[in-house]
């Protein structure tokens, strides 16, 4: 049975991670910040890394400060990779985001520097289009104005149970350094999506696709964080939709 660690295991993909691993057998640890989990530790200081990484076959690296666009994520990355070397050198796997390459949004950028970081440690990038979670998220934000301005773009948003499952397979492999990007089963509009999350919220506000200026709005406009020719064939935005308005 496989030893895996999964950093970020309160957050929105580190819970199917953990959740599809153990269903598949993997004897799964997690780390936080917080109690609660396997281990408690600090990735900004290194705090509780070796007690979380020894053992282990594997890392599935989730974590990071995504309300505060990746600060600290690099020095966290450093002093994971560290407590990895003095732990055996376990697979590291790192999920990063399509077009992060491409997108000079600044939390990419910040992304771009940590596969960098995992390159040079021999481990595994795996970049993702967007999460549903993530697109719900913006569309309750955005729905609040009277009028609803959403920008004008294309989105693939993908399910985390999805990840999860591609999460195992890639494990299953040696490390192999950047793998084929992955996304969701459909791109979509981003206005639309506004417009399905109000319909299915009971709201009626009118929605305006809003051309935004700047280079970051030009690469996400022009799709640079698509990968349409990677289509899951899991749960679609639709689906997604309807269980989390359910569910409350
Ligand atoms: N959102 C998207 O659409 C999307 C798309 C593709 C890829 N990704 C990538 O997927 C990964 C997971 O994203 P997510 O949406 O699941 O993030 P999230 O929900 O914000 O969760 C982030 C996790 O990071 C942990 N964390 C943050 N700083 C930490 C630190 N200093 N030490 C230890 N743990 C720390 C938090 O744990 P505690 O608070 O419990 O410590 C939390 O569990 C990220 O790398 C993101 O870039 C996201």
């Amino acid at each position: 049975m496989k030893r895996i660690l999964v950093t970020g295991i309160t957050g929105t993909l580190g819970r199917p991670v953990a959740g599809v691993l153990r269903s598949l057998g993997a004897d799964v640890r997690g780390l936080s910040r917080r109690p609660g989990q396997d281990f408690q530790g600090d990735l900004a200081d290194g705090s509780g890394l070796d007690a979380a990484l020894s053992g282990v076959d594997a890392v599935v690296h989730c974590a990071s400060d995504t309300r505060r666009l990746g600060r600290g994520d690099v020095q966290g990355l450093r002093n994971l990779l560290a407590a990895a070397g003095r732990a055996g050198r376990p697979h590291v796997l790192f999920v990063s985001i399509v077009g992060v390459d491409v997108i000079p949004y600044p939390y990419y950028r910040v992304k771009l520097a940590a596969e960098g970081l995992v390159e040079g440690y021999g481990g595994t990038i795996l970049r993702a289009t967007q999460f549903h979670e993530f697109v719900f998220g913006a569309a309750r934000i955005v729905a609040r104005m009277p009028v609803v301005l959403a920008p004008d773009m294309p989105v693939q948003p993908i399910s985390t149970r999805d990840v999860a499952r591609r999460i195992a397979e890639i494990l299953d492999d040696p490390p192999a350094g950047r793998v084929a990007d992955l996304g969701g089963p459909e791109v979509l509009r981003a206005p639309d999506m506004v417009r399905d999350y109000l319909r299915a919220t009971g709201r009626d506000r009118r929605t305006i696709p809003a051309r935004l200026p700047g280079a970051t709005f030009r690469g996400f406009r022009q799709g640079a964080h698509l990968a349409p020719s990677h289509r899951s064939a899991g749960e679609r935005w639709a689906e997604f939709l309807e269980a989390r308005v359910r569910g409350g």
